[in-house]
């Protein structure tokens, strides 16, 4: 007898096959009991008929807890009224390790005491459902990212940079020096730029954030591409060719998982279509001002509700153009005929989600580099090694950063980007 994951059901219709598994829920009736099996690849349902089974299996089966591990043996059926669309006809039940008084129940519980049991809440449907979203936007990152010429290179995530500001940096000791949890791979995939063409990191990165909104963590996931030879209009391209690819995939290959978050597929099927539109950071200014939000000023960085707001005049992502100079980072290219913005844009999901990518053209001239690091408080010795790519052979260069549990957030419907990763770092909360 095969031993086989539920997920290949399909291939196993009316063999008798063998599944290890855990036991989510049970109910029964004096003749039969139904199982709420999950074997880490889908939920499915385990059927017992006493007639069938005899007795001691099916008092075995009524009695089984919530969490008992089991190898159960039975024929796989279509089962058309499930989510999943298959089941399994039980004929035996072996307990492999027994499970007593399981803390999270049926019942709804807080979000607190969800967070606490992180470990066992990653088992619950809806948790699943969202790791398959992220499974599936980790690899068609990669394969769109290997398909289009970049290659991976990884950047250190003990640094001695600041890329995105000092203000929210982990600091360490290294042995007698100082070094810093890396914010952003950016300066590091620049160089690799110059040597590669074009690139692309994947990589924790870290922030002391002392925010505690639905959509910062404290340590996240971040995807750096880099392109030499590049200027941002091309950019902006790849980006939107990007993100639409990773809805298409989870659209073709995360069926099951969109059925169990609710996901409205007509909604996503929107964000698969190009171009995606573009509004500048002024006209977004006008655009706030005129519906009522008195408080912004040319110059002011956007709070979610500005984001939600203009991203809500949309049908699709939008890209904010050119932000002032004196809000963005050090690196930005100066704007060829303003000196009061840069070359840059962040990509605002809609929905609400807020800024999914952050990117820019990057300065070439060594002069004006020199001056931004001196400006903004930071050690030039520290940057000479970056300086150095503008001394031998600088090119136009262009890059973004796309925050992967944002855009999992986002395409999995859900509230909070907290259930975007499995163990996820919040301001005063480390456990487990
Ligand atoms: O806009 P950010 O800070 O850009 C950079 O770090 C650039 N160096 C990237 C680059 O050009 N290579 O961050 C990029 C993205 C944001 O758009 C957001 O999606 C995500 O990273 N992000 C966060 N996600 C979760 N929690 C946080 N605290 C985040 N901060 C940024
Ligand atoms: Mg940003």
């Amino acid at each position: 007898m095969e031993s086989i994951q539920i997920l290949d059901a399909k291939k196993h219709v009316g063999e008798t096959v063998q599944i290890g598994a855990w036991v989510a829920n049970k109910r029964s009736s004096g003749k039969i009991a139904f199982l709420q099996l999950r074997d880490g690849t889908a939920y499915f349902q385990g059927i017992v008929v006493k007639t069938e089974v005899g007795e001691e299996v099916f008092q075995l089966a009524k009695n089984l807890n919530q969490e008992t591990a089991v190898l159960v043996t039975g024929e796989i059926r279509e089962d058309s009224r499930s989510k999943f669309g298959y089941e399994i006809g039980i004929s035996g039940i072996e307990v492999v390790g027994e499970s007593h008084e399981y803390p999270i129940t049926p019942k709804e519980h807080g979000t607190d005491f969800l967070m606490d049991h992180r470990h066992l809440w990653l088992r619950s449907s809806k948790q699943h459902a969202i790791m398959q979203i992220r499974n599936e936007v980790i690899r068609a990152t990669y394969e769109f990212f290997n398909n289009n010429g970049f290659i991976k290179i990884d950047p250190p995530i003990l640094t001695g940079s600041a890329p995105e500001g000092t203000t929210d940096l982990f600091e360490t000791n290294y042995f007698d020096q100082k070094a810093y949890l890396s914010q952003s791979g950016q300066l590091y995939m620049e160089a690799a730029a110059m040597a590669f063409g074009k690139v692309f990191s994947f990589g924790p990165t870290f922030r002391a954030e002392k925010s505690k909104t639905r959509r910062h963590l404290i340590e996240f996931w971040m995807i750096e591409p880099e392109m030499a030879f590049m200027h941002q209009e091309e950019s902006l391209e790849v980006q939107e060719q990007y993100v639409a690819f990773l809805v298409q995939s989870v659209l073709d290959n995360c069926d099951y998982a969109l059925d169990v978050l609710d996901r409205d597929r007509a909604i996503l099927e929107k964000y698969t279509k190009l171009p995606f539109p573009r509004i500048s950071y002024d006209d977004a200014v006008e655009l706030l001002q005129k519906n009522g939000f008195e408080d912004i000023q040319w110059g002011d960085d956007f709070g979610s509700p500005h984001e939600t707001f203009i991203a809500n005049s949309f049908d699709q992502p939008v890209f904010i153009l050119n932000y002032p100079k004196a809000i963005k980072p050090f690196y930005m290219k100066p704007h060829p005929t303003r000196d009061d913005v840069v070359i840059c844009a962040d990509m605002i999901a809609p929905e609400g989600y807020g800024e999914i990518i952050g990117g820019s053209e990057r300065a070439t001239d060594y002069e004006f580099l020199l001056e931004q690091i001196r400006n903004h408080g930071l050690d030039e010795n520290e940057y000479s090694w970056y300086l150095d790519l503008r001394k031998y052979g600088s090119v136009p260069h262009t890059g973004f950063g796309l925050g992967l549990e944002r855009t999992v957030t986002w395409l999995s419907g859900i509230e909070h980007v907290r259930e975007a990763i499995p163990f996820p770092r919040l301001l005063n909360r480390i456990y487990p």
